[in-house]
């Protein structure tokens, strides 16, 4: 089953309560991207603006922490709201222990690979994974181009879950239109990851049904 997953990044942040209630009724989760100016190149929110959004909807939240250190402050993630925290491998020295504990506090615990980092760095967390990012742009930014190679490093993972016996979420994120999310669904993706295509369009919803439309046809084509 394809799920698609809006980030707020594209939203207006003076508005996000009105941005996510665009997508309520068709969205399966709301993306929520935090950024330290550190590991990437841009500053977002932290678990005060979660924690106030958690408010206005229902919809399970995925935080995607590209910061550092992501130990010292998955415990305020977790209790600001959200139901899946998503670290970076490069970010982490003890990345097992890291996952371990984020599902000990109850929430869903995801591992996040850049484009340049090898599908190998994940072969033995993956079976501790509830989700796997595969990041299809360099993070940091909205509105970016896929980089299409990194379609293997898809196939790559869900190789590598067919063969260890499990199934993870496989996420892509970065540069997902309907041109792009067919290749990647066809890849072994299931969640789909958009920002500027959604929260860029005139009709957010109508955006949200169109990339599950073009997922669904893609993931068909796999089988
Ligand atoms: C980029 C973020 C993405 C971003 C995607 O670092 O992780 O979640 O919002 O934006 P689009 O869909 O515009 O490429
Ligand atoms: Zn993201």
């Amino acid at each position: 089953m394809i799920k698609i997953a809006p980030s707020i990044l594209s939203a207006d942040f003076a508005n996000l309560a009105r941005d996510i209630s665009r997508v309520a009724g068709c969205a399966d989760m709301i993306h929520i991207d935090v950024m330290d100016g550190s590991f990437v190149p841009n500053i977002t929110i932290g678990p005060p603006v979660i924690r106030s959004i958690r408010k206005t909807t229902d919809l399970p939240f995925d935080v995607h922490l590209m910061i550092d250190r992501p130990e010292d402050h998955i415990a305020a993630f977790a209790d600001a709201g959200a139901n899946v925290i998503t670290v970076h491998a490069e970010a982490t020295r003890h990345l097992h222990r890291l996952l371990l504990r984020i599902r000990s506090l109850g929430v869903g615990a995801g591992v996040a690979l850049n484009p340049a980092t090898p599908v190998s760095a994940i072969e033995n967390v993956i079976d501790i994974a509830d989700l796997v990012l595969i990041m299809t742009v360099d993070p940091g930014f909205g509105g970016q181009a896929m980089i299409s190679r990194s379609l293997g490093r898809v196939v790559q993972v869900a190789e590598m879950a067919r063969t260890i016996g499990v199934s993870p979420d496989i996420e892509v994120d970065g540069g997902m239109t309907p041109g792009t999310v067919g290749e990647a669904a066809r890849a072994g993706a299931n969640t789909i990851v958009a920002g500027s295509f959604v929260f860029g369009a005139a009709d957010a919803s109508e955006a949200v049904r169109e990339l599950r439309s073009a997922a669904e046809a893609g993931a068909l084509a796999r089988e």
